[in-house]
């Protein structure tokens, strides 16, 4: 027998589109189609509760900050993937706007924890990734950079470009304002953001637990990390 995930048997039709507040609940559902690492369910676990805070956050966010946080949505047009069509994957990149020309200018990331994952894990995992990036971009002297916040394709729509070119999105956007970008990979993304120009930064592990995340920086034209 095969571990490989199903895959779609018709040819897709994809469609990039930016999302709007009709999308939240197709973007939740695309973040736990594609995340489903034991670590990241013990930050997010996958039940109402924590559902109704990741639609409230998406929510919040894409009516809110509509210039900074920008989230993009694949969807599949073709007949076979159902009236309306289907979400395949989604990105959520973090653009700087100018208006806060600080390091600080997509804090807080989220809203309070829900309180139904572990947020003493929460607090720990995030507080370290960030504390790297603002690190980073501090000895850079530049505090304005393109940040992929999300980015998550559905298992049976992997290995067809979609997670690369919504990647590719905000390369083009950083690259047009001679901006750097930056991702907190996990161990499946690296490769399709190296292919990008994005090179791997020093990994950061948890005390006491597997999951691996590797900051990736990107220089803009003209510039090397
Ligand atoms: C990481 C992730 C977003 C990648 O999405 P994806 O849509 O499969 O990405 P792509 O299709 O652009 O690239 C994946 C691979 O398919 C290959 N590929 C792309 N188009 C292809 C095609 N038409 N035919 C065959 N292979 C193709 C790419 O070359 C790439 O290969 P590589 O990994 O050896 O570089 C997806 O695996 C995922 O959601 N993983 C779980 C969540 C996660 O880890 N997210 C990243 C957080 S940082």
């Amino acid at each position: 027998m095969s571990n490989l995930p199903p895959r779609i048997t018709h040819t897709p039709k994809l469609v990039l589109i930016e999302a709007t507040k009709d999308d939240v609940v197709d973007i939740r559902e695309a973040f736990y189609g594609g995340f489903t690492d034991p670590f990241i369910l013990k930050l997010f676990p996958n039940i109402a509760a924590q559902h109704k805070w990741w639609d409230d956050a998406n929510l919040d966010a894409i009516t809110q900050k509509p210039k900074s946080e920008r989230y993009l949505i694949m969807k599949d047009m073709a007949p076979e993937a159902g009236p309306g069509g289907k979400v395949t994957g989604y990105a959520k990149w973090q653009c700087p706007t100018g208006d806060n020309p600080s390091l600080h200018e997509f804090y807080p990331r989220f809203p309070p924890w829900s309180g139904e994952g572990d947020s003493d894990l929460c607090d720990r995992f995030f507080g370290t990734i960030h504390a790297a990036r603002d690190e980073y971009f501090e000895k850079k002297g530049e505090p304005q950079h393109y940040y992929l916040d999300m980015l998550a394709v559905m298992p049976e729509y992997r290995k067809l470009g979609i997670g690369g070119t919504m990647t590719e999105w905000g390369c083009k956007l950083a690259d047009e304002h001679g901006k750097w970008a930056y991702i907190d990979a996990s161990d499946m993304g690296g490769p399709v953001y190296a292919r990008y120009g994005f090179v791997p930064l020093d990994p950061i592990n948890i005390p006491g637990e597997t999951f691996t995340c590797t900051p990736y920086a990107r220089a803009p034209k003209g510039k090397t990390a």
